[in-house]
């Protein structure tokens, strides 16, 4: 059976509102999108205050968080009024064992955006930020976040092949032949893997870089050779090296936007 497409909620806003709402060139973005990216509001916070009537749009309260709005509306917070256009940030973030990347958190364990959001300065606060991809709770490492959902949509996408870096200690000790099956690739349940780097750092720390990003790849492809991994920490995506104490954050700068992870 085919399955119908769900319209997007800021589409169905903007057919409630005729197409005069809708800006000529298709860069109309929804209201809390828009603040969240800006770095006024989170989208929570924006949803919730765009709800309360404390959001004016072109001088008119609005109160609907998926109302279409232009670059450059007039748009004020609590009165003041607030820039919409946003410039794209990234952030490599250091995490912990512990959180999920996740932004429902049903067993109460705590999630990545608390934790990340509980180190920023006040300044960084007001953005979405949105996990490019995801590593498991156990997993610890580098997780970058962005702004922009064209950025995570590029960090996550199967055609990119940014290589990642992961360390994993293991059960045992891989022989040569282990590390060759990773290298050539092997089949899992959803496909055969890409050629990967994989080699000895310790007798049970193997040092292995993905070019894709498939669910628990890591601790898949090393089960699947017989050594289940132990513990898992990731060191880099594409040029982004982890450079900072655990639970600790930088901004990334423009060149490794750029050429780091190929985004332009
Ligand atoms: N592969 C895994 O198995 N787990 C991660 O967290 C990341 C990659």
């Amino acid at each position: 059976m085919a399955r119908r497409q769900r319209t997007p909620k800021w589409l169905e806003a903007a057919r409630r509102r005729g197409p005069e709402d809708l800006a000529a060139d298709g860069r109309a973005d929804w209201l809390s999108r828009a603040l969240g990216r800006a770095g006024v509001l989170p989208r929570a916070e924006a949803e919730a205050a765009i709800r309360e009537g404390r959001v004016e749009v072109a001088g008119r309260v609005e109160r609907e968080p998926f109302a279409p709005v232009r670059p450059g509306a007039e748009v004020r917070v609590d009165g003041q009024a607030r820039e919409l256009t946003a410039r794209l940030l990234g952030l490599a973030f250091h995490k912990p064992a512990g959180p999920v990347v996740h932004g429902s958190d049903p067993e109460g364990v705590g999630t990545v955006f608390e934790r990340l959001r509980a180190v920023l300065p006040e300044e960084l606060r007001g953005y979405e930020w949105l996990a490019v991809g995801r590593l498991d709770r156990d997993t610890t490492g580098l997780l970058l976040f962005t702004n922009d959902e064209r950025l995570v949509r590029h960090g996550t996408s199967p055609e990119t092949h940014l290589p990642k870096r992961y360390v994993a200690r293991v059960k045992g000790c891989p022989p040569e032949a282990a590390l060759q099956a990773l290298r050539d690739g092997l089949v899992l349940e959803d496909g055969p893997t890409r050629p990967a780097g994989a080699r000895l750092r310790e007798p049970d720390v193997v040092e292995l870089t993905l070019t894709e990003g498939r669910h628990h790849q890591v601790k898949r492809m090393l089960a699947a050779v017989g050594h289940p991994v132990l513990a898992l920490h990731r060191e880099a995506v594409g040029g982004v090296v982890l450079d900072v104490a655990e639970s600790d954050w930088r901004l990334l700068r423009e060149e490794e936007v750029a050429e780091g992870l190929g985004f332009r």
